[in-house]
């Protein structure tokens, strides 16, 4: 049996909770549980629209971001300090209970 963690959207003020397999991205998370998280270019690091804010206790649990990543960030709109690409936080066991914002507005950068 796959294994399974906890993850936590909050969106609009809303705290909704999900059960997801390891391994999943936080962006695959929110689309199979119908968040409104775009992710335009589907995990390829070309956008920022799948821009989460990570809760401050899991930031410092994440992986550091790489340069692409943080280069695609400084884009994202409503950049916080603790700001992430939802499709490059990959869930683990560790991350049980990861709780994000997702922000009311994003920005791609093709606009
Ligand atoms: S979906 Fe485009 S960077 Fe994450």
């Amino acid at each position: 049996m796959t294994e399974t963690v906890k993850i936590i959207f909050v969106q609009k003020g809303e705290k909704k909770e999900f059960q997801v397999p390891v391994g999943t991205s936080v962006l695959e998370a929110a689309h199979n549980n119908d968040i409104d998280l775009e992710g335009a270019c589907e995990g390829s690091l070309a956008c920022s629209t799948c821009h989460v804010v990570v809760d401050k206790e899991f930031y410092d649990k994440l992986e550091s971001p790489s340069e692409d990543e943080e280069d695609m960030l400084d884009l994202a709109f409503g950049l916080t300090p603790t700001s992430r690409l939802g499709c490059q936080i990959i869930m683990t066991k560790e991350l049980d209970g990861l709780t994000l914002i997702v922000p009311d507005e994003t920005r791609n950068v093709s606009i």
